[in-house]
């Protein structure tokens, strides 16, 4: 299969190419596509077959559900059994934007797109082009991120081709995606509102609306033996190819500590990347030293992690130390950053 590639930015929405994006779609093909968070991978969500195409696409185990992205309140009502007040609410305040939310599903929706669960993932993305494309292809995309199974996902259209050319029939190209972390993802569907996984949309502001919200436990601790409520966290993630092992402690101790193993793995042949901050990039010794951004401004981190990650991939990167980021509750994003950072690492970070 030849895969088009089609530029497109918010500013220019291109009608007719989208009309071909969302025959695609009708006739059970994929489409990657931009949205504000990572790029997605999608497919008919009300068809069986179209589900099992992203799966397969992905090399993703079909037990991992998928979230079906809709682009007006509205097409909410179909897909889900009731809308409690909780989300009503939420969509208030945070659609269209990064936040998905767990409802009962209703039974147009099938179980190959829920992974089996009488439950179903809905967002509606802010993305203009992702609004735009969604209604094209008839108002419910089933879209993982755009990435193979346990790679990085992709924040920018060439990572999406180097997983994905040949495989899917389009993708519209957006350019680099703002926030570049996934959704948060809110459970609404028992009692006290619960986080399955953390986000742009903090625990903070979900709680301003809310009320008491909390956090699965496994989001930041490594719980071997206790199953992620959300079951996609439970699979290797965004693993870059090199070994990646997080430094934790006092700055100017990280960066000796970092130097002191990059020399270590030089010697033995390894080469060496190192994830840093704009106040620390200089002072590395690493082949390829790469600051995530500004710790004051933390949105740059979150922006800028999987591309780093990829980026290593390209260079042939073998051994990565990162410095750790503060993902303490108060600390609004830094939990989604430490979140991914943490299974990019297998869970490998050590406090100096
Ligand atoms: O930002 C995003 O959410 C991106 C863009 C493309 O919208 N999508 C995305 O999809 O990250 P994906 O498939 O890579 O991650 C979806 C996560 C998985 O961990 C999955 O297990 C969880 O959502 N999930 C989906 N449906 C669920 C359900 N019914 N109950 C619990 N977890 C669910
Ligand atoms: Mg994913």
């Amino acid at each position: 299969m030849k895969t088009k590639i089609i530029p497109m930015d918010e500013k220019h929405i291109d009608k007719e190419a989208l009309k071909e994006a969302g025959k695609i779609i009708q006739s059970g093909g994929l489409v990657a596509f931009p949205t504000e968070t990572v790029y997605g991978l999608g497919g008919d969500a009300l068809n069986e077959e179209s589900s099992g195409r992203i799966y397969q696409a992905k090399g993703r185990p079909s037990d991992n559900p998928l979230i079906v992205h809709i682009y007006r309140m509205e097409d909410l009502y179909p897909i889900v059994e009731q809308v409690p007040e909780t989300a009503r609410k939420l969509a208030d305040a945070f659609w269209p934007g990064p936040l998905t939310m767990i409802l009962p599903k209703s039974d147009i929706v099938p179980r190959a797109t829920t992974g089996g669960l009488d439950t179903v993932a809905v967002r509606m993305p802010m993305h203009k082009v992702a609004l735009a494309f969604i209604e094209a292809a008839g108002g419910y995309v089933a879209a993982p991120s755009a990435n193979r199974s346990g790679k990085p996902s992709p924040t920018l259209a060439k990572y999406v081709a180097e997983d994905m050319d040949g495989r899917i029939e389009m993708i519209i190209d957006g350019g680099e995606n703002r926030i570049g972390l996934e959704s948060t993802i809110v459970d609404l569907t028992e009692g006290i509102p619960m986080i399955l996984r953390p986000g742009y949309i903090t625990k903070e502001m979900l709680e301003e609306v809310l009320g008491e919200v909390r956090v699965d436990k496994t989001v930041l601790d490594n719980c071997s033996g206790q199953p992620p409520k959300a079951p996609g966290m439970k699979y290797r993630h965004y693993a870059p190819k090199g070994e990646l092992t997080i430094i934790g402690g006092p700055q100017e101790r990280v960066v000796d500590e970092i130097n002191r193993r990059t020399k270590r793995m030089k010697e033995k042949g390894e080469k060496v990347g190192v994830i840093g901050t704009d106040d620390t990039v200089s002072g590395y010794l690493a082949d390829s030293v790469k600051s995530a951004g500004d710790r004051k401004e933390e949105a740059t981190i979150a922006k800028a992690l999987y591309r780093i990650l990829r980026e290593f991939d390209e260079e042939g990167v073998t051994v990565i130390y990162s410095e750790s980021f503060d993902a303490s509750e108060e600390n609004g994003i830094g939990q989604a950053i430490m979140n991914r950072l943490l299974k990019a690492a297998g869970h490998h970070l050590e406090q100096i």
